[in-house]
C-alpha cells in the first residue's frame, strides 16, 4: 500500500498556475493532499486543477486572486479551511514576481509591485495561515519560496534580491511566534529553474545554466516541488527557521577558472564577461537567476 503523507492534509499553493508552483501542487496532490490553486491568472488556475483532478479523484480546488492582496489572503485561508474531510496544515507562498531594472532608474511603482507580492503577500498569507491553525489547536508547516537572488547579488535585481532576502529573515523570526504552536516555517530558496517563464527569457536557458552551475545542470520544477514536500512532511517537523537552497551549488560558489573555460568555449560573450570579474551576464540584463 502507498504511503500517503498528506493523506487529510489541505494546502494553499500561491502561484500554482504554472512553473515550479504548479509542480508543486502536483507532488502535493500525488501525496494525498487537498491543494488550493492559487494563480492571479483564472485560466491558468482552473486548468492547473483540471490537470491534477481524476474523474475519481477531485483534490485540486482552483481559486483565482492576487496573492499580494490581504483581503483576497484572508478569503484563501477561509476557502481552504473549508475543505471537507481535510484540515488546512500547509502552506506555500511561492507567487513571487521577478522585475529586473538599473538601480538608478528603478521606479517606485516596481519596487511598490516586488516588495507587496514578495515580502507583504508571504508575510501575510504566513500570518492568515497560521492564526487558522492556532484557532485549530493544532500544528501546521508554512514554506516561504525564496532565491538564490536572496543570498547573492545579482545584476540589476536589487529590489527582487532584497525582498528575497528578506523572505530568509521572516522564517527565523517566526519560529519565536510559531514554535510553541507546532508550526514549522521554512525557506526554499531555487536557484535558475527552466519553467514556461524563464525559457522564454533566453534562448538556451538550460545550457547556460549547465555551464553556471558546479553540478552542470539546470534547475528543475521538480527539484524544487521534491525539496518542498521533503520539509512539509511530517517526519521533517524538527526543521524550520532555516532556508534551504536548492541551487545545484551555484550560490555556494564563485566563477572558477573551470567554469571560466567552459563559459568561453560555448558562450565566448559569458566567457568575456566572466574574465572581466563581472556576474554572469547575457544581452545586458535579460541574463535571468532567479
Ligand atoms: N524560475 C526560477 O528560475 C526561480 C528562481 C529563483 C526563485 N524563483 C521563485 O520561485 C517562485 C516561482 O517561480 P516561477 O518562475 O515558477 O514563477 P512564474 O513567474 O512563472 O509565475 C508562476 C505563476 O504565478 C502567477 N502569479 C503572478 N503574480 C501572481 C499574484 N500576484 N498572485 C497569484 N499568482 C501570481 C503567474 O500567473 C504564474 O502562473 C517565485 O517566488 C520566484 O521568485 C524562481
Amino acid at each position: 500500500m502507498n504511503y500517503l503523507p498528506f493523506a487529510g492534509k489541505t494546502a494553499i499553493v500561491t502561484g500554482a498556475g504554472t512553473g515550479i508552483g504548479f509542480e508543486i501542487a502536483k507532488h502535493l496532490v500525488l501525496d494525498g493532499a487537498a491543494v488550493v490553486i492559487n494563480d492571479l491568472d483564472p485560466d491558468l488556475a482552473h486548468y492547473a486543477a483540471d490537470q491534477l483532478n481524476t474523474e475519481e479523484d477531485q483534490r485540486a480546488f482552483a481559486l483565482p486572486g492576487d496573492a499580494g492582496n490581504v483581503d483576497f489572503i484572508r478569503e484563501m485561508v477561509e476557502f481552504a479551511s473549508d475543505i471537507p474531510d481535510h484540515r488546512l496544515e500547509m502552506v506555500v507562498a511561492n507567487a513571487g514576481l521577478t522585475e529586473f531594472g538599473d538601480f538608478f532608474d528603478f521606479a517606485p511603482e516596481s519596487f511598490e509591485k516586488v516588495v507587496n507580492l514578495n515580502l507583504r503577500g508571504s508575510f501575510f498569507l504566513a500570518q492568515t495561515a497560521a492564526r487558522k491553525m492556532k484557532d485549530g489547536g493544532h500544528g501546521g508547516n508554512i514554506v516561504l519560496i525564496g532565491s538564490n537572488v536572496g543570498e547573492r547579488a545579482y545584476p540589476n535585481l536589487a529590489a527582487y534580491g532584497m525582498s528575497k532576502a528578506g523572505i530568509s529573515m521572516l522564517v527565523k523570526q517566526l519560529t519565536l511566534p510559531l514554535g510553541p504552536l507546532g508550526i514549522s516555517v521554512n525557506c526554499v530558496s531555487p536557484g535558475a529553474t527552466l519553467t514556461e517563464r524563464t525559457a522564454l527569457e533566453e534562448d538556451d536557458y538550460a545550457g547556460i545554466w549547465a555551464k553556471l552551475n558546479p553540478n552542470q545542470r539546470v534547475g528543475r520544477p521538480e527539484d524544487v516541488a521534491h525539496t518542498v514536500s521533503f520539509i512539509l512532511n511530517p517526519a521533517s517537523r524538527h526543521i524550520t527557521g532555516q532556508t534551504l537552497l536548492v541551487d545545484g551549488g551555484w550560490t555556494a560558489t564563485g566563477p572558477t577558472p573551470d567554469l571560466i573555460q567552459r563559459a568561453e568555449k560555448g558562450f565566448p560573450e559569458l566567457g568575456k564577461k566572466l574574465n572581466g570579474n563581472k556576474a554572469p551576464s547575457i544581452n545586458g540584463h535579460r541574463m535571468a537567476a532567479r
